[in-house]
């Protein structure tokens, strides 16, 4: 059993929308792995996901309206397999509190998946319009459904 953990700084925009489409992408596959998000701030703690990353996702087929924030604990290099974190600047906020390389080595940028898209980060579309979260959803299910395949092989 693999387990994942999506983190962006928010935990409402674009780590729960990874969260639903790899629960999806779970459920459709059958596949044995343990998924969850977290934000590196404590901003939106306890708070339901923005309600536009809710429609887009809804758009999809996907509901992630019982999901909530969280922020990401030292704990989390332990509990989890993989970390997969949506911009540089998570990544560096994640790296900051690893204590060694086994766990700093879970860490990645989500978009390094992504076979169809050169770009590495996931724009970050709080500031943004709704045209933003849509691109962030295909950008995000890309990277998603290559996981999948490498979990699958
Ligand atoms: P997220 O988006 O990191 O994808 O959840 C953001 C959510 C909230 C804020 C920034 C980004 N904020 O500044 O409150």
């Amino acid at each position: 059993m693999k387990k994942i953990l999506f983190v962006c700084l928010g935990n409402i925009c674009r780590s729960p929308l990874a969260e639903g489409v790899m629960l999806h992408l779970k459920e459709k596959y059958k596949l044995d792995i343990e998924i969850d998000s977290a934000g590196t701030s404590s901003y939106h703690v306890g708070e339901a996901p923005d309600s536009r990353t809710i429609l887009s996702a809804k758009k999809n087929g996907i509901d992630l309206s019982s999901l909530r924030a969280r922020q990401f604990q030292t704990s989390d290099f332990d509990n989890f397999d993989k970390i997969f974190v949506m911009d540089k600047s998570n990544l560096q906020n994640v790296l900051h509190l690893s204590k060694n390389e086994t766990q700093s080595k879970k860490v990645c940028l989500l978009l390094e998946q992504s076979k169809s898209y050169d770009i590495l980060e996931v724009p970050d579309p709080y500031f943004g319009g709704e045209e933003g979260f849509d691109l962030v959803y295909r950008l995000i299910y890309d990277a998603c459904e290559n996981i999948r395949l490498q979990l699958s092989s």
